[in-house]
């Protein structure tokens, strides 16, 4: 099987490349080599390569700055991943693709189920809700798996920034009033890889069948300041932090340009129905994706 891989730098990008090989052949694009802001290349690229499998990583992520950089955020997270799709029929190749807890408005008060209606605060929301149109609308053997909260121990997730902050300051005020999934990206792309290669025999008829939005994210939720508290408990160095207290604070105390659901908790039952996966609790993530710096 040969497996186009973009957005591979990325923190799920570059867990796809750790696991990816041994599911098939795998070219890894970065920006350098496949700019997916350039449509025609992204159609010229696919068709050229003639993957089994193209797995999409690739994102615009920096949620504030997208309420100023709207054009770019659609370019990359509402158009490209129609036109991936697009190509993906037309070389009868499978098409997977990540969205976003960013589609929900947050006033549920239960998990959201994946035909709940989406109600997204921010452009970032918005393009990626646009994004899962336009793979529907083009697409053929896709799946859309929607996540939260993605970090990694490499680069400036949360985790990063909190063990950053708790290195400099003694109070740390974090807010407590968003609520979430923090998922690991690499049980993200483990679990991602374990369902395409249950299918492997038939990937184009069973993910066809399959088709369609599914929630993955680990299970359970919290709030922003209590995986701030796990994250300094779980923290291999203690003796380097200077923070004595942590204080919670409604999102209110840190206006953001973008403004972001209060609780985007997902229901990942469909994903488990149909291929009998699920992630571990946040909190047994943490602790694995913690000692393993
Ligand atoms: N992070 C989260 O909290 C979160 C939450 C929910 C859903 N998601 C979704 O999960 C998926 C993976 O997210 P992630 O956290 O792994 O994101 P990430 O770490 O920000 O990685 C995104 C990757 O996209 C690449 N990219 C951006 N613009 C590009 C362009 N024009 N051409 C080619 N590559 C480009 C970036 O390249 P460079 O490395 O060159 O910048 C980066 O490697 C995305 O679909 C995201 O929307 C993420």
């Amino acid at each position: 099987m040969k497996i186009v891989l973009i957005g591979k730098n990325g923190q799920l990008g570059w867990e796809f490349q750790r696991i990816l090989p041994g599911l098939g052949e795998m070219i890894a694009l970065g920006r350098d080599e496949l700019d997916v802001s350039d449509h025609a290349s992204i159609q010229k690229t696919l068709i050229r390569l003639r993957p089994d499998l193209i797995i999409n990583t690739s994102a615009y992520t920096e949620v504030d700055l997208a309420e100023t950089q709207v054009e770019l955020a659609m370019g990359i997270n509402a158009i490209a991943p129609g036109v991936m799709a697009e190509a993906a029929r037309q070389i009868q190749a499978v098409f997977i693709h990540y969205s976003t807890d960013y589609v929900f408005d947050g006033k549920n008060n239960r998990p959201y189920i994946e035909n709940d209606p989406t109600h997204p605060l921010s452009v970032y929301g918005k393009s990626k809700l646009m994004g899962e149109e336009n793979t529907k609308r083009s697409g053929d053997a896709y799946l859309i798996l929607r996540t939260s909260w993605v970090y990694s121990l490499r680069g400036n997730s949360f985790v990063n920034k909190v063990l950053g902050w708790s290195r400099k300051n003694k109070t740390l005020k974090i807010v407590s009033d968003q609520v979430s999934s923090p998922t690991w990206a690499r049980l993200l792309a483990e679990t991602t890889t374990q369902a395409l290669a249950a299918c492997k025999e038939n990937l184009l008829d069973e993910i066809r069948e399959r088709r369609g939005i599914y929630h993955l994210t680990a299970s359970g939720y919290t709030s922003r300041y209590e995986w701030a508290r796990r994250i300094l408990a779980c923290d291999p160095n203690p003796t380097e932090q200077l923070v004595q207290t942590i204080e919670p604070v409604p999102s209110g105390e840190f206006p953001t340009p973008a403004q972001r659901p209060l609780f985007s908790a997902l229901d990942c039952g469909k994903f488990f129905n149909e291929f009998g996966l699920r992630l571990p609790s946040w909190e047994e993530s943490l602790q694995l994706a913690m000692a393993n710096t």
